[in-house]
């Protein structure tokens, strides 16, 4: 409907961008976008029947509002005089689409359409997705001088859709990557945040290491790169059993941050060249210092800190636990709602592992737990697959449990 107005009044407009993308891609766009050779002041004429909101008219943008669905309109704008890397100083008006789409990011969304004319691509944004490549609208140093947030959108959107880098776009990168300093930490979080959610968040956290953006958003990480742990630890190196551990945790943000985090302090804690012998408490107090300066650092919310560093310690401190009693008092600890999350970050990290770690403690305490929980069936020995030596061995005193 707003499209048929703009051209029914003798305007252009083209739904742009990303849900272009998305479009074509088959997937269901996060929200619609549209631009249009139509001025503000007489957008709000044209739409005056709708719920309007001037959501940004110095940039030629406004809100139309239909059956609660938002839709930005935006009038065909060239953008001028970035200077601080993130917003344009002053945007200049124009009647071209094409100098609309060549202010945009990457090819893949500098596309436009309209039924009546069709795909608009100019800059060959459909070879790209056929090719799997994000690609910068011309020059990349420039567009990523204009706003270095998108060189963390490139990441981003690599990982979200498994594409590769063109060359060009991964060397501007890797060469103005500390600019990413100068970028709000509430947006370089919501970029961090949609990497852990992809399919395989691994992968962009690997490339955010290559194009060398890591060192300046989480430098603590960085250190784990190279760290090799010796045996009985799982693998060789702290960064890469981290990417491990992420990979083997389900979509759940809490989760994948836990997952992240979990072994920050090794290298600031245990000695590389000799036996890797840290002190297990100062190792288990230095990982959630850094967790929670991590995350507020990068401006996450209180609850969401908590939570991370309760499972950061709580998955420090291992399990040898499966009696009742203990397990009630780490629900109390963790809460009923993360238990599930402890246990998921632990088998997280020891699947795939190469040392000799056993499931059995945690399928063990799960059960209980689960038990516990909803309050089934008294919990009997033959549950917990444990006699009276076990029991003795774990200190548990007689009657107690
Ligand atoms: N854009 C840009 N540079 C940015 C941010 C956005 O050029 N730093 C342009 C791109 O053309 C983008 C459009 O503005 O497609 C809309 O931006 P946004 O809604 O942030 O992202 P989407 O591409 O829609 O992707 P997603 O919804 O997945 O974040």
């Amino acid at each position: 409907r707003i499209l048929d107005k703009l051209l029914f009044n003798g305007y252009e407009g083209y739904i742009v961008g990303g849900c272009v993308r998305d479009s074509i891609m088959g997937k269901i766009p996060n929200d619609w976008d549209i631009c249009t050779s139509a001025k503000p002041e007489v957008m709000m004429n044209i739409f005056r029947e709708f719920k309007v909101i001037p959501t940004g008219l110095k940039h030629g943008t406004l809100t139309i509002v239909i059956n609660n669905q938002h839709f930005e309109v935006t009038t065909y704008r060239i953008d001028k005089e970035y200077v601080d890397g993130r917003h344009p100083n002053k945007v200049e008006f124009t009647n071209s689409l094409k100098e609309d789409l060549n202010r945009r990011d990457f090819t893949i969304n500098a596309m436009a359409y309209n039924n009546k004319e069709g795909l608009i691509d100019y800059y060959d944004g459909l070879s790209d997705i056929h090719n799997k490549t994000i690609r910068c609208v011309g020059n990349a140093f420039d567009r990523f001088n204009e706003d270095y947030l998108r060189m963390l959108r490139a990441v981003r959107f690599s990982a979200q859709l498994e594409y590769r880098l063109r060359i060009e776009t991964f060397k501007a990168i890797k060469k103005l990557s500390k600019n990413i300093i100068h970028i709000s930490k509430e947006r370089i979080r919501d970029e961090v945040n949609k990497i852990l959610l992809s399919q395989k968040p691994s992968k962009g956290i690997q490339l955010l290491e290559e194009t060398r953006l890591l060192e300046y958003i989480i430098p603590e990480l960085q250190e784990c790169v190279g760290f090799e742990q010796k045996k009985p630890h799982h693998d060789e190196d702290v960064f890469y059993h981290t990417m491990r551990v992420l990979d083997n945790t389900e979509k759940d943000l809490i989760l994948r941050l836990a997952a992240l985090l979990h072994d920050i302090a090794k290298p600031q804690c245990f000695s590389i060249d000799r036996e890797n012998t840290g002190h297990f408490y100062r190792h288990h107090m230095k990982g959630m210092e850094l967790a929670e300066k991590i995350l507020k650092r990068l401006k996450y919310d209180n609850n969401t800190i908590k939570t991370v560093k309760q499972l950061i310690k709580e998955h420090m401190l291992k399990y040898e636990i499966t009696t009742p009693r203990a397990i009630k008092r780490l629900i109390n600890r963790v809460g009923k709602e993360n238990i599930d999350r402890l246990f998921k970050l632990q088998i997280a990290d020891i699947k795939g592992s190469k040392a000799p770690y056993k499931f059995d403690n945690i399928n063990k305490a799960k059960l209980v737990c689960d038990k516990i929980l909803n309050e089934k069936q008294p919990l009997t020995l033959k549950d917990l697959d444990i006699d009276g030596n076990d029991l003795k061995a774990l200190g548990v005193s007689q009657g107690k449990d």
